[in-house]
C-alpha cells in the first residue's frame, strides 16, 4: 500500500513586495499580499545618525550607547525549555540581577512577572526584597493610569488582567531589566501577587505591543520605537532567534507594507492584507473579509503570541477547500480544531472563531517562524524577510512516498 505523507508548514511568510506574503513549499503556495507598495530605498546609515542627531540630550545618550555592543537579545521557543507555548529571552530583573525567562509577546503592553511569595504562580520567580533597585508605583504616579483598571488598596498601584485562560493580580513596581549589556533603569513592570490558571507564561512575560507600558514605549527615546525578531522553530532548544532592538543593525534591504494603527485594538501590528494566492491561484476572497476597520477592530495583524494564523471563515474556507481540491479531495476530518487531510497532514491554521468580535485575521507565530519581522514605528511599516535562526532549520515542508 502506498501511503502518501504530506506535511504541510506555512512557515514560508513572505512580506515582499509585490512578492507573497505567505507561501505553502513545496508544492503548494499560499500567497497573501498587501496593497501599498512603499519605496525600498533607505536612509543610509550617515543619513539615519545626522536624523538622530536633533539635540535633545535623551538621543545624544542613545548615539553615544551605539558604540556599545549591538542590542541583540537571543530568543528561544518556550515549549523546550519553560514548557509554554511561547517564545522567551533571558531577561535580568534588579540589582543584583536575577535572571528569569520571560516570554515576549508583540500582543501586550505590560511587562509581569510572578514575584516571591506570589499565590498560585508556578515558578518562584522574582524576590524584590532582594533588589537594591526595586520600588513600588504609587497610586497617583502616571505610570499607574496606563495599567488596565488600576486599584489602590494601599499606597501601591494594582491591577488585575487576563491572559489566555489565566488571570493574575499585580503591583506596579519599578526595577532594573538587563537584556543586552545596558541594562534598562526604572523599567515598569507587574509584580505577580495572586494568580489563577494554567496558562501564563512561568516566569513572566515582556509585552512588545504599542501600548505606554510596553518595552517599546518604555525605550522609545533608546531604540526609536524599532525593533525586529526571528522565531526559531518550536523545537529548537538553544537562543537561536533573536530580538533586535533599535533602527540600527536592521536588514536594509527588506520589503515593507505600511504599519496600521487600529484605534479599537490599539496596542497590535496592523498590515493591510487583500489577497491570498495559493499555487497560482488568488482565491476568491470577498474583500470584508479583510478590510481594516478602527471601528470593528477588522483588518490583519501580526502576532508572536497567538501560535497559529487566524483567518476569518470566508477567507479560511477558501484556503481550506482550495488545499482540498489541490490535494485530490482527500478526506477531511477536523483535529483538534485543525482541518486535516487524509490522515497525515495538516493545515497549520485555523478559521476565526464565531464571534463577533472576530472580524480579524492574525499571522501567528508559527507562520513567522524563520522569517525576521521588523516594526518600525519610525517610518511607519513592518517588513519581512526570510532568516533561517533555528538551529538546524527543519525542512519546510515535506512530500514522501512510503510503502509500509
Ligand atoms: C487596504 O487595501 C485596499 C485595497 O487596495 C484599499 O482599498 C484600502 O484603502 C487599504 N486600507 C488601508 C487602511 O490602507
Ligand atoms: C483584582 O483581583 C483581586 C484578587 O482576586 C480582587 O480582590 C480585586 O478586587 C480585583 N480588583 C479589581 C479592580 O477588579
Ligand atoms: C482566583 O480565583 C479565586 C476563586 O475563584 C478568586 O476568588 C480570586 O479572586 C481569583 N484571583 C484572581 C487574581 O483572579
Ligand atoms: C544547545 O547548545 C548546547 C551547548 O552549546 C549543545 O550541547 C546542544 O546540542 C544544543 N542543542 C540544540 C538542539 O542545538
Ligand atoms: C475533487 O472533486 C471535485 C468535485 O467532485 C472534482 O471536480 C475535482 O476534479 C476533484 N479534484 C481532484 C484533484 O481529484
Amino acid at each position: 500500500m502506498i501511503k502518501k505523507t504530506l506535511l504541510f508548514s506555512l512557515a514560508t511568510l513572505l512580506l515582499s513586495l509585490p512578492q507573497p506574503l505567505l507561501t505553502f513549499q513545496p508544492s503548494e503556495t499560499l500567497k497573501i499580499y498587501h496593497a501599498n507598495t512603499l519605496p525600498t530605498t533607505q536612509l543610509s546609515w550617515e543619513q539615519t545618525l545626522l536624523q538622530l542627531q536633533s539635540n535633545d540630550n535623551a538621543r545624544l545618550h542613545y548615539l553615544s550607547r551605539l558604540g556599545s555592543g549591538r542590542p541583540v537579545v537571543p530568543v528561544a521557543a518556550g515549549m523546550t525549555i519553560t514548557h509554554n507555548p511561547s517564545y522567551i529571552v533571558k531577561a535580568r530583573i534588579g540589582t543584583p540581577p536575577q535572571t528569569l525567562l520571560m516570554a515576549v509577546d508583540t500582543g501586550n503592553d505590560a511587562a509581569w512577572i510572578p514575584c516571591t511569595g506570589c499565590i498560585g504562580c508556578s515558578a518562584a520567580g522574582f524576590d524584590s526584597a532582594k533588589s537594591s533597585t526595586f520600588r513600588t508605583v504609587p497610586c497617583d504616579a502616571t505610570q499607574c493610569s496606563q495599567v488596565p483598571s488600576p486599584s489602590c488598596g494601599g499606597a501601591t498601584c494594582s491591577f488585575n488582567w487576563s491572559y489566555g485562560g489565566s488571570s493574575f493580580s499585580a503591583n506596579l513596581v519599578q526595577d532594573t531589566v538587563g537584556l543586552i549589556s545596558n541594562p534598562i533603569t526604572g523599567y515598569t513592570f507587574g509584580c505577580i501577587q495572586t494568580a489563577n490558571g494554567t496558562s501564563l507564561p512561568p516566569q513572566g512575560l515582556l509585552g512588545l505591543g504599542r501600548g505606554p507600558l510596553s518595552l517599546t514605549s518604555q525605550t522609545s527615546e533608546l531604540y526609536q520605537s524599532t525593533f525586529s525578531y526571528c522565531l526559531p522553530n518550536l523545537k529548537s532548544a538553544n537562543f537561536t532567534g533573536s530580538l533586535k532592538l533599535g533602527p540600527q543593525n536592521q536588514p536594509q534591504k527588506i520589503n515593507c507594507t505600511p504599519l496600521l494603527r487600529n484605534a479599537r485594538r490599539s496596542s497590535l501590528y496592523y498590515a493591510n492584507l487583500t489577497a491570498i494566492k495559493v499555487g497560482d491561484r488568488v482565491l476568491c476572497i470577498p474583500p470584508t473579509a479583510f478590510a481594516f476597520d478602527a471601528t470593528t477592530g477588522g483588518g490583519t495583524f501580526f502576532d508572536s503570541g497567538t501560535m497559529f494564523t487566524s483567518l476569518v471563515k470566508p477567507a479560511y474556507t477558501a484556503v481550506r477547500d482550495e488545499l482540498r481540491r489541490r490535494m485530490g479531495n482527500a478526506t477531511v476530518s477536523s483535529l483538534g480544531g485543525f482541518d486535516t487531510y487524509g490522515t497525515t497532514s495538516c493545515l497549520g491554521m485555523a478559521a476565526a472563531p464565531d464571534n463577533v468580535d472576530a472580524v480579524v485575521n492574525v499571522i501567528g507565530s508559527f507562520q513567522q517562524q524563520n522569517h525576521r519581522i521588523v516594526i518600525d514605528e519610525l517610518n511607519s511599516r513592518v517588513c519581512v524577510s526570510r532568516e533561517a535562526c533555528s538551529k538546524r532549520v527543519p525542512r519546510l515542508a515535506s512530500f514522501t512516498n512510503a510503502h509500509n
